[in-house]
Parts: structure tokens; sequence; C-alpha cells
């Protein structure tokens, strides 16, 4: 399980403050939703999170430990479109983390290595209930289900966080509700700390166990620039019911 500290972190874009003063403390095992109003830095700070861009002030500590300073598989990604590649099947997509991870340079694995890969994507798919769309294409699938693919994407590698840019924001209500559940019982079964952006406050909410805002505290024109956007709140969120009736199932076995 992972705690995560983000301390005193700016980051600017030229003479752009896009985040300041941005500091504290994730307890291992969080679901983090992060929310604030369009353009405050949210996908800017999980950039940072995934080590694609670097933090012009500040640090950020993955269990006491400076994060690496390039992207790693462990920290995974899903964002709200486009994570899975058209061209290949639904199989293929999952197996892409592994062969990228296990094939050295090639990206590409052999015999048995690559028959275990299989398997191994295959089990991903049948726990995100794609285990019948294994040879289809992204095209062929629905919104959810491309959804879920990125999940299982994103899982295969085993990431100890995961960050989610609005990843359920174009589903319609029934399945984002369905993805939901399937999303906190994979956070709960991988214990996995999660931050996850969103518009929706009821879905921040629901899903977390914290939620953040980010805003900016002066907001004048001439001022925009000069200041970047830091924490406006934050607090706990009550566990969704569906991971009390995890957490009892878990005290039951
Ligand atoms: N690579 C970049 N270069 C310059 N400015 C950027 C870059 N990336 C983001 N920004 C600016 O940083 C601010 C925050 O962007 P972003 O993190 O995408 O916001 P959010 O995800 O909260 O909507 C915006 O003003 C955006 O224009
Ligand atoms: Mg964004």
């Amino acid at each position: 399980m992972t705690a995560v500290s983000v301390r005193n972190l700016w980051m600017e874009y030229g003479n752009q403050i896009v985040l300041e003063r941005i500091d504290f403390d994730v307890a291992p095992h969080s679901f983090v939703s992060l929310v604030g109003p369009s353009g405050c830095g949210k996908s800017t700070f999980l950039r940072l999170l995934l080590s694609q861009e670097h933090a012009t002030r500040g640090e950020i500590l993955v269990d006491g430990a400076p994060l690496a300073p390039n992207p790693e598989p462990d920290r995974g990604v899903v964002f709200q479109k486009y994570s899975v590649f058209p061209h290949l099947t639904a199989l293929d997509n999952v197996m892409l983390g592994l062969e990228f991870e296990r094939g050295g340079l090639s990206g590409r694995l052999h015999g048995r290595a690559r028959r275990r890969a299989r398997e191994e994507a295959m089990e991903y798919l049948e726990g995100v209930g794609l285990g019948d769309a294994a040879s289809k294409y992204p095209s062929a699938l629905s919104g959810g289900m491309q959804q879920r693919l990125a999940i299982a994407q994103a899982l295969i590698k085993k990431p100890r966080i995961l960050l989610l840019d609005e990843p359920f924001g174009a589903l319609d209500p029934g399945i984002r509700s369905e993805v939901h559940d399937l999303m906190l019982r994979l956070w709960w079964e991988t214990k996995m700390t999660v931050f996850m952006v969103t518009h929706d406050l009821r879905e921040a909410f629901y899903l977390g166990t914290r939620v953040i805002a980010f805003d900016r505290v002066r907001k004048r024109e001439e001022e925009l620039e000069r200041y970047g956007a830091t924490i406006a709140f934050d607090t706990p969120s009550d566990p969704a019911p569906f991971v009390k009736e995890l957490a009892a199932k878990d005290v039951a076995a």
C-alpha cells in the first residue's frame, strides 16, 4: 500500500503560475477525488504524478522516497478517451502493457512468455467483464466497454498508483454506475492508491475517500498569471455503501 506526500509543489509554464503551494499527504490505499474549475491544473497535477512533467518547485514523495524522474509501471493512467489502440483487439490491447514491460527492445514476446502473457491478459479482461470480447476491436465495443478495457490495460501492469483523468465523463448514467462499482472493487482488491479527476461532485464523493478541490484564490484578470491554483478545500468522504460491503466480505472470509 502506497502513501503519497506532496510538498509545497509549484508548477509554472513560463510566466504563468498554474499550481502553487500544493501541500498534502495521502494515506496508503486512499481514493482521492480531485475537483476544480476547468483550467485550474488538475491534469497538470496528474502529469506531475506520472513524471511526464516536473514541478518547478517542491516535490512528490512516494512512501517517503522522491518520485522516480521518469514514467514507470508503478504508476498507471486512464483518460476519458483514446487510452486504447484502435488497431488492436481487446486482448492485444491488454497484452501490450506486458509486452513493453517484458519484451525488451522489440516490445514482443514469443513462445512460452507470449502464452503466459495471453493468459494473464485474459484474466484481466475477465476481471473487467470483457472475457467474451477478447477478439473484438475497440470500435466494436460500447463506450463503457472501452473504458473497462482501458482499466484492464492499466491494471495489468500492477500500478501502485492509478491516475484517472475524467475517466467516466463520457459514459451514460446507467453504465457509469456499473463502471463505478467495478472501479471500487478493483481499487479495493489491488489496494492501490487512486487519484481521480472529475467534474462531477457526486461522483467525487461517491468514489473518493477524500475530495480535494483546486482553485485560484485570486481571480482578477490581471492576477491570473501571477497566482496559481491551490487547495481550496480538502475533506474526507465516507466510503460508498458498496465499499462497506466489500470490507464486510473481507472480514467474513
Ligand atoms: N504544456 C503546457 N504549456 C503551457 N501551458 C500549459 C501546458 N499544459 C497546461 N497548461 C496550462 O495550465 C493550465 C492548467 O491546465 P490543465 O492542467 O489542463 O487544467 P485542468 O485539467 O484542471 O482543466 C491551463 O491554463 C493550461 O493552459
Ligand atoms: Mg484536465
